[in-house]
Order: C-alpha cells, then structure tokens, then sequence
C-alpha cells in the first residue's frame, strides 16, 4: 500500500487571466476532460501499474478557502480522499507534508508517501508508474526519493539535482547536491555540465522519516505543525489544523528545509536519491507550456472554445465565452475569460507575471 499525499495549497498567477489567486493552477482546465487537481487524483488510483502496490485513498492538503472546490472536484471524478486537511493560512510545502504526513500516520500506520503537487502534467503514466515502482522498496529502506528530469534549458524556478553513484538494482542515483531555485548563471553552468536533473517536485517517503527529518532539521516548523495537527477539528473529510498553533510555524519549502541540506555536499548522508522520471512531465508553469502540451491541428495552432484561425499559425487561442477569431497572425497566445483577455506574442509570454504585477500595484 502507497499512500498519496496531493498538496494542493498553493495560489499561482503565471496562467492569468485563467489563474487568479481566488482560483489557482490546479484546479484549472487546461487541456482535456479534467483540472490538473483531477487528473493527479486519478494518476494515483487503483493498483500501480506492473506491481503489486496499491494506492491507499489520497490525503490532500490544501487551503481551507478552496474546500468546495477540491472536495467537488474530486467528486466529480469518483475519487474519495482519505481527508482534506485544511490549513487556516499557507506556510509553504514543508508544513503542509508535515501536516500530511501526520495525517497519513494517524492510529500507528507508517506508509510510504507519494508527495504530488497537484498542478504538474504528466502525459506518459506508465513511465510515471514506473519510475514510483522503483522509488518504493527505496523509500522503504529510508531514504527520500526525488525525481530527475532531464534539464533542457537554464530555468530558475526548479530544484537542480546532481547525480552521484548509480545505485546497484535501480535506475536511480546518489544525490551528490541538490540547489534549489538557482541564479541563472548557476543553472546555466549546471545544464553546460551535463550532470544535473531538474527537480521534479514529487518526492516518494515514508512518513516517520519526513517527520523524523522535520524533527530534527526545523523543530520549529515541526512541533507548530505537531501542535495543530493535535488541537485539529474533524468535520467529516475534512480536517482542520489549529490555526492558533499553525500560525507560529515559519514558512518554508521541502526543498529547502530539507532536500537541499541534506544532500549539501558538507552533510551527505546518502539518504537522498534520484530516480529519473522522462514523462513528458511539465510543470505547465506559463502559457508556452500550455501549447507546448496541447493537441494542435496541422497549422501547430492549439484551439480550445469557440477559436478560429484563419491564415494563422504556431498559436495557442482559448475562448472561454465568446467566439474568438483570429487572422493573419503566427506565434500569439489569446486567451479570452469573461472579464479579461490576454493578447500576446509567445517570444514574450514570460512577461504575463508583469501584468499581474501591475494590476497588484493598482489595487
Ligand atoms: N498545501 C499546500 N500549502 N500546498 C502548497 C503550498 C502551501 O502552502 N505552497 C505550495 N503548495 C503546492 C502547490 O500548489 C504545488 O502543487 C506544490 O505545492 C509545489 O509548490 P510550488 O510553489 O509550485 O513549488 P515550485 O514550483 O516553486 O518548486 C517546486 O517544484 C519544482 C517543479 O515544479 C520545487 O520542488 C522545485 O525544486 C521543483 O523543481
Ligand atoms: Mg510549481
């Protein structure tokens, strides 16, 4: 038994005008029938693929503002959580697994974690499957797995691994270091040397080893989370920390308060490994990874809504309630929503997050 764990708190702006802080990433449509929440919900059901684990019902933890909203979502997929553990405020993702592995841990049990953001797309699932095969019987022997994607560009915004030894019977490697989020000279000089992975954010543990690591590297982010999730409130499937006691929890990332010190080259223990994940995973962290993964007709454009393209090429046009129509035009991305419209060229699709800033600074 494998027990998933979704975190699902957080609030990204990059997909604006289709994400707001009100309605994040993952609870999206983006492409096909289901949300990312959805559809990373369903990845983890039923029995894993070619073994013979099985996935435990999902424990999610995410914000208490979105409970409708995940509680339906899953609903509407058949999917029956285990619990929704509410946090009163967002204290970043090491809180957030503390508080999840401590869900997952109630009356004695011990399982092995499959830690999931839930905005992440993952096109191949038996290779995903796969690489969560290997991961398990390692998790089982205490060490903390990631997953290494193949780094094809000098991106600032992702964990970079490097590769130790190979492990003997896996596909899996050492962790020689792990940087979280470097400058873009650093990640320009990782992806030259050809050694590192990106860190895929989804992590394979079993929970006494998260909360033992949590104990002993942040006591304080561990006994705050410790505290609320003692003095919790229980309201069917959902479960409600003590906002109280959370509040006194600093904010802090499991890449940060824990990945990167323990493979930091001073303090390597080779408790953390990797397990190379090629799934056409993506992060769909802008629009360009949107078309990027979106089904296009034979003009490369991507069409989702009532969207025309006429002598129009390599473009990704989302019309949400309105016909939308465009002409005469070759790398855009439009993206109509009832109260906004996004018009942009894909060469300047990292300046999205300068509209959100903007509209921030207005009020
Ligand atoms: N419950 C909860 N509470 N979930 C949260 C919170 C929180 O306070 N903050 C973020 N999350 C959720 C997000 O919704 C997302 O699903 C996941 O946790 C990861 O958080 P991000 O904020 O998206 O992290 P990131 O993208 O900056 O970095 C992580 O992912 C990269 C790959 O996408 C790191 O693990 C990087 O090392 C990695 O490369
Ligand atoms: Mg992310």
């Amino acid at each position: 038994l494998v027990q998933p764990v979704i975190l699902c708190g957080g609030s990204g702006s990059r997909l604006w005008p289709l994400s707001r802080e009100h309605y994040p990433k993952q609870l999206l449509k983006l492409v096909g029938q289901h949300t990312l929440l959805q559809d990373t919900a369903l990845r983890l059901t039923g029995s894993m693929r070619g073994t013979a684990a099985t996935f435990m019902a999902p424990v999610l933890v995410g914000n208490d503002e979105y409970r409708f909203l995940l509680a339906e979502q899953l609903r509407a997929v058949g999917v029956k959580p285990a619990a929704l553990v509410l946090e009163p405020m967002g204290r970043n993702t090491a809180p957030a697994l503390t508080l999840g592995a401590l869900a997952a841990s109630v009356d004695g049990a011990d399982p092995v974690m499959v830690v999931m953001p839930a905005d992440h797309v993952i096109q191949d699932e038996d290779a995903f499957q796969a690489a969560v095969a290997e991961a398990v019987p390692l998790a089982n022997e205490g060490k903390l797995v990631t997953f290494g994607i193949q780094a094809t560009a000098p991106e600032t915004g992702y964990g970079y691994i490097r590769r130790g030894a190979a492990i003997v019977g896996s596909t899996g490697f050492g962790v020689a270091e792990f940087v979280e989020k470097p400058s873009s000279e650093i990640a320009q000089a990782y992806l030259d040397s050809g050694e590192f992975f990106w860190n895929g954010g989804i992590f394979v543990i079993k929970a006494s080893v998260w909360l033992e690591k949590m104990r002993q590297l942040q006591p304080a982010v561990h006994s705050a989370s410790l505290a609320a999730f003692e003095a919790r409130k229980v309201d069917a499937d959902f479960v409600r920390p003590d906002k109280t006691a959370f509040a006194t929890s600093p904010s802090d990332s499991i890449d940060y308060a824990i990945m990167e010190r323990l493979a930091s080259t001073a303090n390597n223990t080779g408790e953390v490994v990797v397990i190379p994940l090629a799934a056409n995973w993506s992060d769909v962290g802008a629009w360009n990874a949107v078309w990027d993964i979106s089904p296009k007709n034979s003009d490369g454009n991507a069409l989702v809504g009532d969207a025309l393209a006429i002598d129009t090429s390599n473009s990704l046009v989302m019309a949400h309630s309105r016909l939308v129509a465009c002409v005469g035009l070759t790398d855009v991305v439009v993206v109509e929503t009832p109260d906004a419209v996004l018009v942009a060229s894909r060469a300047h699709i990292q300046k999205v997050k300068e509209v959100v800033n903007q509209l921030k600074a207005g009020g």
